[in-house]
């Protein structure tokens, strides 16, 4: 392993080509090769982000020796298969949220990553940022007490497309997998894992979930109580209650910068942190630092807490009534045929 960690991409989409901008504040790592189902995007992505090789399949870019952590940020259903390759490739994965399209998919790549004994991290970002950090640091110096409730919404409006991968099943759609993960996520990083979920919501034509409640029950009066849509726009708040006093996490929670501490007795406390970049690079950083310690998974964002996340995404998405699926030919170049 180089002192330099080298970073390709795959699947370079909107999320791609915000994320890879933030290689310029992160130190000792660059992305140096990307790969697209299509040479010609690839080449595009490569010459507007000064990428030095460009790939027009992905079973490219794992043969690519001197490529040492994929970035992996294909839709949802389109992970499962490039993780399962990658890791056997012996690549370190930082793999978009929602980590995979179901459970199974999920214990299958975690599985795998034990066994090649190689690192893979969910990209939830939100856990890196600067101020939750904080809030966590407040939360674990009892700065509110014990914690018995989160709160958290996060909705978009959004019209209608069955062609649009939001709500394409084909291709993970739905706002749970898209955006309910954060809520969940955010809630189990504090509450830990609970007892029983229950979900109402409703769907689009196309089966994939429109909106949900969530109520994560832990059996000893804790709950977090969610909501996430792709039908309407949702403030994107979420509040922490502890028993003496509570965290305001504003607006949008996902990637927050403020946090407002309210203590019985005291004056509420407006605390600010700054994100590097665009808010990416902390997850970048954390990724660069364990591959190049040796490790196999993050403290920040172990294993466990993806697949206790996604099994709860699941029984969600199985009480509305969703049927997700893992797209078994997600890596073309691999004997499936593109598909484009
Ligand atoms: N962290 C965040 O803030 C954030 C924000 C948005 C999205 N995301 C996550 O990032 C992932 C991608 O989202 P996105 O909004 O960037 O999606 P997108 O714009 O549709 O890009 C996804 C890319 O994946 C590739 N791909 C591979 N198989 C595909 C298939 N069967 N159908 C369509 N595209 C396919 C395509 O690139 P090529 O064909 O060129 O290879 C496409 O450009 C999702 O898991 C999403 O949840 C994260």
């Amino acid at each position: 392993m180089t002192a330099e960690i080298r970073w390709g991409v795959v699947g370079p989409g909107r999320i791609a080509e915000n994320l890879v901008k933030d290689f310029a504040v992160v130190d000792g790592a660059r992305a140096v090769a990307v790969a697209s189902r299509s040479i010609d995007r690839a080449q595009a992505f490569a010459g507007r982000h000064g990428i030095d090789r460009a790939y027009g399949s992905y079973a490219e870019i794992l043969a690519d020796p001197d490529v040492d952590v994929l970035y992996v940020a294909t839709p949802h259903p389109q992970h499962h298969d490039i993780a399962l390759a990658a890791l056997r490739a012996g690549k370190a994965l930082l793999v978009e949220k929602a980590f995979t399209a179901t459970t199974a998919g999920a214990e299958e790549v975690v599985a795998v990553a034990r066994q090649t004994g190689v690192f893979v991290m969910e990209a939830m970002w939100t856990r890196f940022q600067p101020a939750v950090v904080e809030l966590r640091e407040l939360v674990a110096g009892g700065a509110i007490g014990e914690v018995r409730s989160v709160q958290a919404d996060l909705g978009v409006a959004r019209e209608y497309d069955p062609a649009d991968r939001l709500f394409d099943l084909a291709l993970g759609g739905g706002a749970l997998l898209d955006l309910g993960v954060y809520v969940a996520s955010f809630a189990q990083m504090l509450l830990g894992t609970p007892e029983r979920v229950v979900a109402a919501g409703s769907l689009f034509p196309s089966g994939a979930d429109a909106e949900a409640s969530l109520l994560f029950d832990y059996g000893d009066g804790r709950t977090a109580t969610l909501m996430t849509s792709l039908r309407n726009a949702l403030p994107g708040q979420a509040r922490v209650f502890g028993t003496t006093g509570w965290i305001d996490v504003l607006p949008r929670f996902h990637h927050p910068t403020t946090i407002v501490l309210h203590r019985a007795g005291a004056e509420p406390e407006t605390i600010t942190r700054e994100t590097i970049g665009a808010g990416y690079a902390h997850e970048l950083i954390e990724v660069t630092e364990c591959v190049r310690a040796g490790r196999t998974e993050s403290a920040v964002m172990p294993l466990a807490d993806t697949l206790a996340v996604q099994s709860l995404l699941g029984q969600a998405a199985e009480q509305l009534g969703v049927r997700h699926a893992e797209d078994p030919a997600a890596l073309p170049g691999d004997g499936a045929p593109p598909r484009e």
